[in-house]
């Protein structure tokens, strides 16, 4: 039987934390050797809210070394920064001519991000679904493994898939989300009904991925608490929920055990342990994440947009076929 294929990314803007390592990157190093993967560096996405050229340059680079220091393999996964692949932008344009204002005004992320802005609000932004679905469909992708926030555009590509090939005959598979159910929606530590974001201007409510073992201690140990002395996981618990779910996931520890062995402790004490265990937890990641060089990156990644170029190209030809568009 041949392997499903994966495709996922990741935006290099602002500061990668454990929220985006635990709600989607630990899951693709996981399936990694049973499927064939597609994982890009977003930069066409980051471009829709303004940023510093120099930075971006340099973040672009950082999301590519987060993912092999957390272990992706060069040899099981093709790696690639999304600007140079230019089926991309084209694609997107294409599945914007199918798609309806009203969907896209619908999108949450669009809602969040475009705030108060009103009129003002820029165009890509509104229509950042639509590229999506074109990274995830160019690679006939079966399965995108996300955190729970992605779901509503993975369900808008679904529909675009589908209305496409309704419309011009079975030419796009149809993908579904691999959404964890414990660790798809990891909170900020500063307010546990907000997810954890790299775009929150505060530090203190995220640990980053490079974060130094005294900074996680810190953050974890000024991490807002529930009312009540209680190491229990629950609706009426958000903060500690969130807590006993980073321990869980960085420990192996089942979360009734870690509620066993916290009974009658403080959070002092359980905020030292969870610290350690984030530390340990990262130790290693941390540890490749230092030793990578790199130039041997973007020859990876050079390498990685090559791979990447003569698929997507194929399901262009396809589409701009099926369209009526007049090949080259
Ligand atoms: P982005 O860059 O915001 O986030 C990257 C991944 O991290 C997940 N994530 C979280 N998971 C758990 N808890 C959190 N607090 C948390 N915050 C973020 C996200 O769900 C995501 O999986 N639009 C996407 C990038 C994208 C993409 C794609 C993803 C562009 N094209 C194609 C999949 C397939 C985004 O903004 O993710």
């Amino acid at each position: 039987m041949s392997k499903k294929t994966v495709f996922s990314g990741i935006q290099p803007s602002g500061v990668l934390h454990i929220g985006n390592y635990l709600g989607a990157i630990q899951n693709w190093v996981r399936m990694q050797h049973e499927t064939e993967n597609y994982f890009c560096v977003v930069d066409l996405h980051a471009i829709t809210v303004r940023q510093d050229p120099a930075e971006l340059r340099e973040n672009t680079l950082r999301v590519a070394k987060i993912y092999l220091a957390a272990g992706l393999d060069p040899k099981a996964c093709t790696i690639f920064i999304q600007s140079h692949v230019k089926e991309h932008p084209e694609f997107a344009w294409i599945l914007a001519t199918l798609t309806y204002m009203g969907e896209l005004g619908r999108m949450t992320q669009f809602k969040d991000k475009a705030g108060t802005k009103g009129e003002n609000v820029g165009v890509g932004l509104f229509t950042y679904p639509t590229l999506m679905a074109a990274d995830i469909l160019l690679y006939d992708t079966h399965l995108v493994p996300v955190g729970e926030d992605q779901k509503q555009h993975i369900e808008l590509t679904r529909d675009l898939a589908l209305r496409f090939n309704n419309a011009f005959g079975a030419t796009l598979v149809v993908p579904e989300p691999v959404i964890r159910t414990v660790g798809a929606r990891i909170m900020s530590l500063g307010d546990p009904l907000s997810k954890m974001s790299k775009s929150d201007p505060r530090p203190a409510t995220y640990i980053a991925l490079t974060d130094a073992p005294e900074v996680i201690r810190k953050k974890i140990a000024r991490a807002v608490t529930d009312s009540g002395a209680d190491i229990r996981f629950g609706p009426e618990k958000p903060a500690i929920s969130n807590l006993l779910t980073i321990f869980h996931l960085t420990s192996g520890t089942s979360i009734p055990e870690l509620e066993r062995r916290y009974r009658g402790k403080g959070y002092a004490e359980f905020k030292r342990d969870l610290a350690e265990s984030v530390i340990e937890h990262l130790r290693p990641f941390q540890e490749r994440y230092a030793a990578l060089d790199d130039a041997e990156v973007l020859r990876l990644l050079a390498d990685g947009a090559d791979r990447a170029r003569a698929v997507a190209a194929c399901t262009m030809h396809r589409v701009k076929e099926r369209m009526g568009l007049v090949p080259a």
